[in-house]
């Protein structure tokens, strides 16, 4: 609470009450003097809705509260009487006609020039994968798919190997432009690049990731990517076009190999 404000507020109106204002005044005053508690005197800031309701509650009343006497009204009426029709006023009221459209077209004018903001998004490197997608014609569960050829690694080593090779190729052929020999992210094209292409080393990346995952960015890459994924513009392609299933599944066997690391299994619930 910013209680000196709360006390300007108060002995004003005792002023105004002292000096015996007349009512279009004492109606202004309660208005300006609300707006001004309402939005300075909390120090957790008064939602704007909030305080348009109270202030138009306030306004219905403080009108009822004039329109209810005939004196009252009257009194509330002459200063803005006197002041349009007076002819001592005049150079105030021509002032005031020009000064409306001016403020209009200053409030336009401020809002045209101000300088664009960013839209918010919440962003995440790794968003959340859908539920299934449908690559080449057959559909994959996300949640559950597992490399249909990691169990080689123990059952089958030397086709797993063989698989690993396969992998190697595709990698060098498709991938290394972007994500670097090393798969360090340092490909030729990846300083054209923003966002820069996926450091494949750092344990923040593949080594936290499914299997599934990679697959549904290597298949999908950037297009449609869900919009928590954005605003950015990823390069990485859409890899369905160029490769086959196999291929795809063999190119995150040698990721995973060629890092060290191990993807993360397949959560059961
Ligand atoms: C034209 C450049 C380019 C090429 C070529 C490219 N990528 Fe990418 N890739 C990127 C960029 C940029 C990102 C990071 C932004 C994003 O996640 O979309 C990325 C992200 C990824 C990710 C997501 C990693 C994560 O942590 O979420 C995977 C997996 C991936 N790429 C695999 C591949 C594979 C496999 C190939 C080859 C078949 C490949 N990329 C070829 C540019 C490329």
């Amino acid at each position: 609470m910013n209680w000196w404000v709360l006390i300007a507020f108060v002995a004003a109106m005792l002023v105004l009450r002292w000096r015996r204002v007349g009512i279009l005044t004492w109606v202004a005053a309660w208005l300006v003097g609300l707006y001004l508690v309402l939005n300075y005197v909390f120090v957790v800031p008064v939602p704007v809705s909030v305080i348009k309701i109270y202030m138009g509650i306030v306004s219905l009343s403080l009108f009822a509260f004039v329109l209810t006497d005939s004196q009252r009204m009257t009194e509330f009426w002459q200063p803005i009487q006197a002041f349009v029709v007076e002819p001592r006023y005049r150079p105030l009221l021509a002032l005031v006609a020009l000064a409306i459209p001016a403020l209009v077209a200053f409030r336009i004018y401020a809002d045209m020039t101000a300088t664009p903001q960013a839209p918010f998004f919440a962003r995440t490197v790794h968003p959340a994968p859908p539920d299934s997608i449908i690559v080449h014609d057959s559909e994959l569960a996300l949640g559950t798919a597992d490399n249909p050829y990691r169990d080689l690694e123990t059952s089958n080593p030397e086709e797993f190997k063989e698989r690993l090779e396969k992998g190697r190729a595709v990698y060098y052929l498709n991938c290394f432009y972007c994500h670097g020999d090393l798969m360090a992210g340092a490909g030729m094209y990846a300083h054209a690049l923003n966002p820069i292409p996926t450091n494949f080393q750092d344990p923040g990346t593949i080594a936290m990731l499914r299997e599934a995952f990679l697959y549904w960015r290597i298949a999908k890459g950037a297009p449609g990517m869900p919009e928590e994924g954005g605003p950015w513009q990823s390069a990485m392609p859409a890899w369905e076009s160029f490769l086959t299933e196999e291929e795809m599944w063999n190119v995150i066997l040698f990721l995973y190999d060629f890092t060290g690391y191990q993807p993360r299994a397949v959560e059961l619930h």
